[in-house]
């Protein structure tokens, strides 16, 4: 490997969810969905420019037509205009989610994050028009014993023994709380389970089932496509085990998954929806959540909790930071608000 794919690119990233969220923090509570996430992927675009990567938007804010900025297919970093052959600049897919919960960003709720990953040119899955996703999600101690097409209790069961316990009364799973998951709701309370239901977030959720001291196991349950990628590459930097499959909601959504040569009955893997061990994973509380902490103010600056890993190494970090936003707003671009 070269040392420039040898690169911590997590290490760039950092930067990028931070100015993110910190942009978008400000929006906290103020009702107003679109323009913290407008904020949110403003930040998110001028420091991904700055990363020296050639860098391809596989999950982004949706179609070019839609989205003015981070669009599906767009390319992205300091490597597309820079033809320096002594610095080749590595070939990415990129996958953000500037805000995921932009409803609970703009009521305070808990867990609002900016997220964003990256792996090689053609490693992550792109779910095209097909917007859910039916997905399984567990930590380390559930790699291999999970399968999505086995039923909740026996996915329960599994991951009980493989946690060594008999007991699915000591586990707790995770659901989106909509009605299309009630089938699972209901499946894990007949088990005896502990459940969890969040309104929203179901990235924070999938990561939560890899990490210590979260209290949180298993999620099953249908929740957004591109969430699904950023949850896999998450889950990949964290040991951790995903299965997804596309879940159309009418003729036409099975039409386009046809189109794109998609098969919906396809289980889709950890590595079918992020492939290979080059995967680099940031994330940045917005809120106060129970896996990171939100983005704070004070007369200082502001402070961050971010989230930051790299699959082929396995390092995880949390990094804390503190912003002064008087000085940064001196020379960059991003609003932050001081
Ligand atoms: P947004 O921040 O884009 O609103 O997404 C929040 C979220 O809860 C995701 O975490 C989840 O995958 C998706 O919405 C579920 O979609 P829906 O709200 O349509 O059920």
């Amino acid at each position: 490997m070269s040392e420039q794919l040898d690169r911590n690119l997590a290490l760039d990233l950092v930067r990028v969810t931070e100015g993110a969220a910190l942009a978008a923090a400000r929006w906290m509570g103020r009702g107003d969905k679109n323009n913290a996430d407008a904020a949110a992927v403003n930040a998110m675009r001028l420091l991904l420019g700055q990363i020296n990567i050639d860098g391809m938007v596989v999950i982004g804010e949706g179609e070019k037509d839609e989205a003015p900025m981070l669009f599906n297919g767009e390319r992205i970093g300091r490597g597309v205009q820079d033809t320096d052959e002594c610095k080749p600049a590595q070939l990415v897919d990129i996958a953000v989610d500037p805000v995921d919960g932009t409803r609970l960003l703009s009521l305070g709720l808990p867990n609002a994050l900016a997220v964003i990953a990256i792996a090689d040119r053609g490693a992550m899955f792109s779910p095209g028009h097909v917007v859910y996703m039916d997905k399984l999600a567990v930590g380390p101690a559930g790699r291999g014993v999970i399968h999505i097409e086995a039923s909740v209790a026996d996915n329960l069961h599994a991951l009980a023994r493989a946690k060594g316990t008999d007991d699915v009364g000591d586990l707790t799973a995770v659901i989106l709380d909509r009605p299309r998951n009630q089938k699972f709701v209901d499946a894990v309370r007949a088990c005896g389970a502990r459940l969890k239901l969040v309104s929203d977030g179901d990235v924070a959720a999938a990561i939560s089932t890899a990490l210590d001291g979260t209290g949180v196991d298993i999620l099953f349950g249908i929740g957004g496509s591109p969430e699904g990628v950023i949850a896999a590459a998450a889950l990949k930097c964290l040991g951790g085990d995903m299965q997804a499959k596309l879940w159309p909601r009418d003729d036409r959504e099975r039409e386009y998954a046809q189109q794109d040569g998609h098969d919906i009955n396809q289980v889709l893997t950890l590595d079918d929806l992020v492939r290979g061990e080059n995967v680099f994973f940031s994330a940045t509380g917005i809120t106060d959540g129970e896996m990171l902490r939100g983005v704070h103010y004070s007369n200082a600056g502001a402070t961050s909790e971010s989230l930051v890993m790299r699959a082929r190494s396995g390092t995880v970090r949390r990094i804390a930071s503190t912003h002064r936003l008087e000085k940064l707003m001196r020379y960059s671009q991003i609003e932050f608000g001081a």
